[in-house]
C-alpha cells in the first residue's frame, strides 16, 4: 500500500485550510480566520443495530485518539465500512460502494478499513477484492482498530484482524452518539444454528455480557442524561444461559426497570422459542418496557420452518401470539419472514401468506432467501427461481401494507374522534418530544398532526409548537413561515398571542466564528446551511470583523440549547446577545 500519512505528517499550510466542522476543534481566530485541523473518520454502517452499537464504539475510540467523524468519505482521512454478511446483496452493496471510493482516492493518502461481518466472512479474500484496501477487521476485533490503523500507516501495509472468539468484555463503552436514546449490547453472537443464518460464523458463538457490566453501563447513561435504552443481542431471550449466576433475561429486565432516570425500555431480537409467558407478564409488570415485541417467524410453514431448524411450529408461534395479547392487548408485534427458502413450494408460501392474515403484524420485514457460505441451508439447492422469490416477496409486502394501513386507521379513528381526550393525546407524543430537547423529532409530528387532522384547534397548536421547535432548532425563517401561518389561518386562536411574543423576542443568538475575511465567513456559514442550521453573517459598522452566527433566541436559555447542538458537531461555540 502506497504513502501512508500520519497526523503530524500533515503540512502547516494544508491543516490550516480546513474550516470544516468537523475538522475544527478550536474556536476560530480572528487573525487567522482558520483552525488547525485534526484527522478525520468517515464510516458507513450496513446491517443491524448490534452494527450501530459497533460503530459508535468505533467512533467513540477514535475520538479519544483526537479523530473527528465527517460525513464525507472524499475528505476523510480514514474510511470505514462496518459492514453485514446476512444477505450476499448487502455484502455486495459495501464491496462495490467501497471499490467504488478505493478508485477516486485519486492521490490523495488515506486509509480504507472493511470492519464488521464480511470482513470476518471473507478474511484476506477482500484484500485481493478490493485492491488498496488497509485493513479488514472481524466484529469482535472491533477494539483493536485505534492501534490496526497505527498499524497500517507505520508499515505501509494490510492488516488484518479476524478470528477473535471472544470479545473482551471490560471495554469503555460509554461513547454515544444520541445523548437520549442508547443501543445496550447485553450479549454477542448466537448459539441457535437457524440453517440459513450466517451470524453464529461471522460473530461466534452466545457470549452473555456480566449482570453488573450492563447495569453499570445503563446507569452511568441515566446518570448523563439518556432516557431510553434498547437492550439489543441475537436472541435476548437465552440472556444468561451462558453465565454461572442464576439470571435471565427477565431478571435483568426486572433489574433495569429500577434504574433511576431511564424511563423507557426497549429491546430485540426475541426468538419465539425462548419467549415465554414470564416475559410477557413482565412486559406488561414492569412500567418502563415499552409494549413492543420483535418476534421473527420467518415462514407459516411447518415444513419449512423445520428446514430452517427453528425449533417451533406456526401453532406453537400463533399460541405464543394468542398469550401475549391476552396478557398485554394492543401489544406492537413486528416480524422478520424469508421468502423462497430451498424447497418452499406455492403451498407452504401461501401458509406464510395466511399466517401474516391471520396474525395481523405491526410491521413486517420480508427478506428474500439468500444461500450464505458454511450454513446447513446452502447444503440445499436454491430451487426457488428468483422470479418467484420476488413475487412472493411483493404479495407479502402488498399485504403488510393494507394490514398496517388498516391498523393506522383505526388507531387515527380512535385518536381523532373528536372529543378533547383524543385530542390531547394526539399533542402527547410531541410535547414529550419537545420536554426531552428532540425538536427535531417533535416538528416532524407536528407536521405530521398538521397534515392529518382536519380540525382548526388542534391544527393551529401544531402550528404553534412546529414554530417553537423551529426556533430553538435555530432556524428562525421557517419558524417565521410557520407562526405566520397560524395568525393568518387561525386570528382566532388562543396561540396567536404566544406567537406574536415569540417573534418579536430575538436578541440572542450562537456565534460560530469570527473572521477577518469575508470569504471565510462564508464558507463557515455555507456549511452551516448545508447543514440545516439558519446561519448568516453579522458585521458591526465600522469594525472589520465578520461574525457568523445561527438563531435568534428570546432567551439565552433556548441559544444554549443550540449551542449545544453545534458543539456536539464540533463547532466552537459562543452566545452573543
Ligand atoms: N437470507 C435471507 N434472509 C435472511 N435473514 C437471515 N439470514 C438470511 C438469509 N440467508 C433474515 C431473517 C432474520 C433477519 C435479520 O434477516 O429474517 O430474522
Ligand atoms: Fe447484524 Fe447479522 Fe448483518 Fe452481522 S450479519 S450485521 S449480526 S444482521
Amino acid at each position: 500500500m502506497g504513502g501512508v500519512r500520519q497526523n503530524k505528517a500533515m503540512p502547516n499550510s494544508k491543516r490550516r485550510e480546513n474550516l470544516s466542522p468537523k475538522n475544527s476543534a478550536t474556536f476560530s481566530s480572528p487573525e487567522s480566520g482558520m483552525t488547525p485541523k485534526c484527522q478525520t473518520v468517515y464510516i458507513r454502517t450496513f446491517g443491524c443495530q448490534m452494527n450501530v452499537r459497533d460503530s459508535e464504539i468505533i467512533l467513540g475510540m477514535l475520538q479519544k485518539e483526537g479523530y473527528l467523524e465527517t460525513e464525507s468519505p472524499k475528505e476523510a482521512d480514514v474510511v470505514i465500512f462496518n459492514t453485514c454478511s446476512v444477505r450476499k446483496h448487502a455484502e455486495e452493496r459495501a464491496i462495490s460502494n467501497m471499490g467504488m471510493l478505493l478508485k477516486a482516492r485519486g492521490k490523495k493518502e488515506k486509509i480504507f478499513g472493511i470492519v464488521g461481518c464480511t470482513a470476518q466472512a471473507l478474511k484476506k479474500d477482500l484484500f485481493s477484492r478490493l485492491p488498496g484496501l488497509n485493513i479488514v477487521c472481524g466484529p469482535a476485533n472491533i477494539y483493536d482498530i485505534p492501534d490496526l490503523i497505527k498499524k497500517a500507516i507505520k508499515k505501509d501495509t494490510q492488516v488484518l484482524a479476524v478470528d477473535r472468539v471472544k470479545r473482551p468484555l471490560l471495554r469503555d463503552c460509554s461513547f454515544r452518539t444520541d445523548n437520549l436514546k442508547a443501543y445496550v449490547s447485553i450479549m454477542y453472537g448466537c448459539n441457535n444454528f437457524c440453517s440459513y443464518c450466517i451470524v453464529p460464523y461471522v460473530r461466534g458463538r452466545q457470549l452473555s455480557r456480566p449482570l453488573r457490566h450492563i447495569i453499570d453501563e445503563v446507569k452511568d447513561l441515566a446518570s448523563r442524561g439518556c432516557r431510553e435504552i434498547t437492550l439489543l443481542g441475537q436472541n435476548v431471550n437465552s440472556y444468561g444461559q451462558d453465565l454461572k449466576g442464576k439470571t435471565d433475561f427477565t431478571g435483568l429486565l426486572e433489574k433495569l426497570n429500577r434504574v433511576a432516570g431511564i424511563e423507557r425500555i426497549r429491546f430485540m431480537t426475541s426468538h419465539p422459542k425462548d419467549a415465554s409467558k414470564r416475559l410477557f407478564s413482565a412486559m406488561r409488570d414492569l412500567s418502563k418496557l415499552c409494549k413492543h415485541l420483535h418476534l421473527p417467524l420467518q415462514s407459516g410453514s411447518d415444513k419449512i420452518l423445520k428446514l430452517m431448524n427453528r425449533g417451533y411450529s406456526f401453532s406453537d408461534y400463533s399460541g405464543l401470539i394468542e398469550c401475549l395479547r391476552k396478557i398485554i392487548p394492543g401489544c406492537n408485534i413486528t416480524t422478520d419472514i424469508i421468502v423462497g427458502f430451498p424447497q418452499e413450494s406455492e403451498a407452504d408460501f401461501q401458509k406464510t401468506y395466511q399466517a401474516m392474515q391471520k396474525i395481523r403484524f405491526d410491521q413486517a420485514f420480508i427478506f428474500k432467501y439468500s444461500p450464505r457460505p458454511k450454513t446447513k441451508a446452502a447444503e440445499l439447492e436454491d430451487d426457488v427461481p428468483l422470479k418467484v422469490k420476488q413475487k412472493r416477496n411483493n404479495m407479502l409486502l402488498k399485504l403488510q401494507k393494507i394490514t398496517s394501513a388498516v391498523l393506522v386507521m383505526l388507531c387515527v379513528l380512535f385518536l381523532f374522534s373528536g372529543n378533547a381526550f383524543a385530542a390531547n393525546k394526539v399533542f402527547r407524543n410531541a410535547e414529550a418530544l419537545i420536554l426531552k430537547d428532540s425538536y427535531s423529532q417533535a416538528a416532524k409530528e407536528c407536521e405530521r398532526i398538521i397534515a392529518r387532522n382536519p380540525r382548526a384547534k388542534v391544527k393551529a397548536k401544531a402550528y404553534y409548537l412546529l414554530g417553537i421547535c423551529l426556533l430553538k432548532e435555530g432556524k428562525f425563517d421557517q419558524a417565521k413561515k410557520n407562526l405566520n401561518q397560524l395568525l393568518r389561518r387561525y386570528p382566532g386562536s388562543k396561540f396567536c398571542q404566544q406567537a406574536k411574543a415569540a417573534l418579536s423576542r430575538s436578541s440572542f443568538s450562537v456565534q460560530v466564528g469570527c473572521f477577518a475575511k469575508e470569504a471565510n465567513a462564508r464558507r463557515l456559514r455555507g456549511e452551516l446551511i448545508n447543514l440545516g442550521f439558519q446561519a448568516y453573517i453579522s458585521k458591526l459598522r465600522g469594525e472589520d470583523l465578520y461574525r457568523v452566527r445561527v438563531g435568534k433566541f428570546a432567551g439565552r436559555q433556548d441559544a444554549r440549547s443550540l449551542e449545544q447542538r453545534l458543539k456536539t458537531r464540533g463547532y466552537p461555540t459562543k452566545i452573543c446577545q
